[in-house]
């Protein structure tokens, strides 16, 4: 089958996005992150709700201490940048929304040669109420996950992890 360039460029760049844990100490510029919140936003949601708002997080004290929500979070403290990523709860479909709007950051931040990574939160009350806590958000409005950005210090390479046994045709 042959592929168009853009259609190439789009499956080279979904297998480029890695999980990326460690940065550099550069900076990240705000119209960077402005570009990452335009692709979020750009993002399907059911019933065309849209019931996300993202926190931008550079203090260094406050990733500090989101990155001491888990094991797992450490990258937090370490990433110039942090996205937090909430969701309204009165909308059914937040959870399905806010993890389309955290695919199309880490797609774009991976297309842009930024490195980032999905750090869950939900559905742990927990953590959630930490990060809550941390940041101010209103009880109505849950927390997704975090996304630290930074720009890599460390390659991965890309990859698909295509299983045929994980498809089935017509029927299971
Ligand atoms: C819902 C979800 C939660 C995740 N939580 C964490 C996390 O807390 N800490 C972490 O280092 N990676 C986390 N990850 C990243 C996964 O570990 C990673 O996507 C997986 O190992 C595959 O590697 P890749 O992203 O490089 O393809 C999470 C990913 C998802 C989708």
């Amino acid at each position: 089958m042959a592929m168009t360039s853009d259609a190439q460029t789009m499956f080279e760049l979904i297998k480029r996005r890695r999980s990326i844990r460690s940065y550099t100490n550069q900076d990240v510029s705000p119209e960077h992150i402005q570009v990452l919140l335009e692709a979020a936003m750009a993002a399907p949601s059911g019933n065309d709700a849209r019931p996300w708002d993202f926190v931008v997080v550079r203090d260094a004290a406050l990733r500090k201490k989101i990155a001491e929500t888990h094991t797992w979070s450490s990258m937090a403290a370490s990433a110039p940048v942090v996205i937090v990523v909430c969701g309204d709860e009165s909308s059914k479909h937040w959870i399905a929304d806010t993890s389309a709007a955290t695919e199309n950051i880490l797609l774009q931040a991976s297309a842009m040669g930024l490195g980032a990574l999905w750090v869950g939160i939900y559905p742990t009350t927990r953590y959630e109420e930490h990060i809550r806590s941390v940041l101010g958000i209103p009880a109505n409005r849950r927390v997704l996950c975090v996304i630290p950005i930074g720009w890599p210090a460390e390659k991965k390479e890309p990859r698909t992890r295509y299983e045929a046994s994980k498809v089935h045709y017509d029927k299971f």
